[in-house]
């Protein structure tokens, strides 16, 4: 069954917790929570004392994308805050294989992320040592953007190429997912879809969740 990953960045931060609590209450699978530096993307949201205080009310797994410069520098921190799963991005990294030997060696899954202009290829050196790939369907930065269609290629491309390597991990794709391109995502192997606007724009999110997940 394919996961929902609601992302925060779309809630209302004057009413983090109540919006949280509530989506968890309407089926998320994890929570996707979005760092960024001002720096890597010309955006700044929340950093460790933030996902500390939210990992101590949430008993689903955090879903922790770093958006951040050099997180090499950082990833003891975001997994002591409480990340279950620390994604950060292939452009970003110094030495991406030390990056995510040093999430599992701090107890966490480690997640690699690319932009929409990255190849795929990319990533594939990775794979083996990977829990998570995270494709970036729109230029990561801010919520509510349109999907990016040649995504799909991409995943069918590291769908080929995981099956080469005889390896497996999640695949999760991140920004313009709706109820409309859902379908199509999970038919070309997605496990989990991340959707912000689509689940905390909607009236109900309990519906919300349903259409992506049908
Ligand atoms: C964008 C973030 C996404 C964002 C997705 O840089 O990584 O997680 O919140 O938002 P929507 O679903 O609105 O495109
Ligand atoms: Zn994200």
């Amino acid at each position: 069954m394919i996961q929902i990953a609601p992302s925060i960045l779309s809630a209302d931060f004057m009413n983090l917790e109540r919006d949280i609590l509530h989506v968890i209450e309407a089926g998320a699978d994890v929570l996707h929570v979005d760092v960024m530096d001002g720096h890597y993307v010309p955006n700044l949201t929340i950093g460790p004392p933030v996902i500390q205080s939210i990992k101590s009310k949430v008993d689903i797994p955090l879903d922790v994308h770093i958006m951040i410069e050099h997180p090499d520098d950082w990833i003891e921190r975001y997994v002591q805050a409480g990340a279950n799963e620390l994604t950060f991005h292939v452009e970003a990294a110094r030495d991406v294989e030390q990056c995510i030997q040093h999430i599992h060696e701090h107890g966490a899954q480690a997640g690699l992320s690319l932009n929409p202009k990255t190849p795929i290829e990319r990533i594939f050196p990775y794979l083996q040592n990977l829990d998570l790939v995270l494709i970036m369907s729109v230029e990561p930065g801010f919520g509510g953007q349109s999907f990016i269609e040649s995504t799909y290629d991409k995943i069918t491309a590291l769908k080929n190429a995981l099956s080469r390597q005889n390896t497996d991990c999640i695949i999760s794709v991140d920004g313009g997912v709706n109820a409309t391109n859902a379908a199509q995502l999970q038919k070309a192997g997605v496990n989990r879809l991340v959707a912000g606007s689509a689940i905390f724009k909607a009236k109900a999110y309990f519906e919300a969740i349903q259409a992506l997940r049908q």
